[in-house]
């Protein structure tokens, strides 16, 4: 067996309280449930045994139901299959209260807390997890405090928050949302999360470029022609007409996960592996990105919708069609863009980014492109396709070099080969789902992994300059692309104007 470095351990996870606001709701059903029913089911008693899981949420529930729906939930979503034992354990850790809407609705959560903490003998230890829509935060945030349920950061026990991204819906109730977190918590007691932060891959990026040492010499603008980064998925809406169709693909993907990814791919090695000096390195990237100023959205910016069309041999209906959707809604749910990192490192090398949904297919993936060998000796009659760096993040996680060799024969033929790493040839057993490390990561206070403020105001800075055109200009193009196609032709024009194509994940 190879041998194996175990460079930092888990922290010690102490017994506490979650609270999930919204637990009635999308998130909560797909992540956050069987994420806690895994770590239930890993069997190293991941989370101490006295700890509960309470859902709070507007919608009338009876406990019952929602241990139902959450077995459901868990059934359908969970990486693990339900062990009835286990299920049954976790299944008593469950708790519901509803009436978050309510005037006394916090008198009554603070109730219920201390009443759950005296049954299961259970520290004050609490983590309120606001699976909240943005313009939710502050206001929850408030009766919080409001309801006394905010211990000081030197307590001997702790309150923490947990803020979904996207935190805020522009730069401006972003910023508000930091200023009112902040008068009530202490920096180290928030944790905002962007869930591909917590993806294995993700997490990859940093030990793949670290730890070895031939990366870093070419990682730079004078070996790399361009970068880019796919993020395709071939779900719709779902159930979430409301939240996405104020959203779109620009804040809800784009915004956060595309830019952490970005980040993490064109970063300084940070001084350490401490949060605040990851957060510096990456900070400085998103920094480091031009601005795309008044008038250029047209020229760097593709944005689209997608039309009716046909994915895995069936038919799918357009966005428009979608349940809760108007008519004439202008929301797009895919967005193509070249963008600019004006530092010394990656002066001259675009980073093209792209994202949508209703796609051929789930994919994730990093293309870095070298640049091409001069036209000298193997280059100088045809042109050689120049190498590429393929780092996919989901599904079917690895990467792949591909190089040129010659095909073994008489003649001299040059033909691409593949370097593959199969994450699921390499290693033993199924990656634990991101929620899962980000949840243990809240209840042991480590802040690595999540997002600092200052990155989600400058990535919100970054945006709204998009934004801001796409607003001011109603005649600004939102180009249909049918689904099950890799978007609108526009996107394949924004990349091939600069004599490149896009590589398919
Ligand atoms: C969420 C977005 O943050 O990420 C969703 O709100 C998107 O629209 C999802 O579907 C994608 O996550 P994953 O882990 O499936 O790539």
């Amino acid at each position: 067996m190879n041998q194996v470095w175990t460079i930092a351990e888990t922290h010690p996870v102490p017994p506490c309280t979650i609270v999930i606001f919204g637990a009635s709701g999308d998130l909560a059903a797909r992540k956050l449930l069987p994420a806690l029913y895994n770590l239930e089911h890993c069997g190293q008693e991941a989370i101490p045994p006295k700890s509960a899981i309470l859902g709070f949420a507007r919608r009338e529930m009876s406990l019952e139901a929602f241990r139902t729906k959450a077995r459901e939930a868990a059934t359908r979503f969970s990486r693990l299959q339900i062990d009835e034992e286990r299920w049954g354990r976790f299944a008593r850790s469950l708790d519901y209260l509803s009436g978050l809407d309510r005037p006394d609705g916090f008198a009554r959560l603070k109730g219920r807390l201390e009443e759950i903490e005296q049954a299961r003998g259970l520290p004050p230890n609490r983590i309120f997890y606001l699976a909240l829509p943005p313009e939710a935060i502050a206001e929850a945030v408030e009766k919080l405090y409001g309801a006394g349920l905010i211990a000081p950061p030197q307590a001997p026990y702790f309150s923490r928050i947990v803020v979904e991204k996207p935190i805020g819906h522009d730069l401006h109730s972003a910023l508000q949302i930091t200023n009112t977190i902040r008068q009530y918590f202490d920096e180290t007691q928030v944790f905002r999360i962007d869930h591909y932060l917590g993806k294995e891959t993700v997490q990859n990026l940093m030990v793949l470029r670290f730890a070895n040492s031939i990366f870093e010499d070419f990682w730079n603008n004078k070996r790399i022609d361009h970068v880019q980064i796919t993020v395709s998925e071939e779900e719709g809406l779902g159930s979430r007409a409301m939240y996405y169709d104020g959203a779109g693909a620009l804040r809800d993907m784009v915004q956060n996960h595309m830019l952490q990814v970005l980040a993490l791919t064109a970063m300084e090695p940070p001084v350490s592996l401490a949060a605040g000096a990851v957060r510096d390195a990456k900070v400085n990237v998103i920094r480091s990105l031009r601005p795309i100023g008044p008038g250029d959205a047209r020229k760097l910016v593709v944005r689209g919708q997608y039309a009716a069309g046909e994915l895995g041999g069936q038919r799918v209906p357009g966005y428009l069609q979608e349940e809760g959707i108007g008519e004439t809604s202008r929301t797009e749910t895919f967005v193509a863009l070249k963008a600019r990192i004006d530092n010394w490192r990656w002066s001259g090398v675009p980073f093209y980014l792209r994202t949508g949904k209703r796609l051929p297919r789930r994919a994730s993936a990093i293309f870095v492109q070298f640049k091409r060998v001069p036209e000298i000796l193997f280059n100088r009659r045809v042109a050689l396709p120049p190498g590429v760096l393929a780092i996919r993040l989901q599904p079917d996680e690895g990467s792949s070099l591909e190089v040129l060799a010659k095909r073994p024969g008489l003649d001299l033929s040059i033909q691409p080969v593949r370097m593959n790493l199969q994450y699921s040839a390499e290693f033993d057993g199924a990656s634990p789902d991101a929620y899962e490390r980000l949840l243990l990561d809240v209840m042991a206070g480590d802040h690595t992994l999540f997002l600092g403020a200052r990155f989600v105001h400058r990535s919100w800075e970054f945006v709204q300059g998009i934004l801001d055109q796409w607003q001011d200009d109603p005649a600004m193009p939102l180009a249909p692309y049918a689904a099950g196609t890799w978007g609108p032709k526009a996107a394949d024009e924004l990349i091939r104007a600069d004599g490149r194509e896009w590589f398919t994940p």
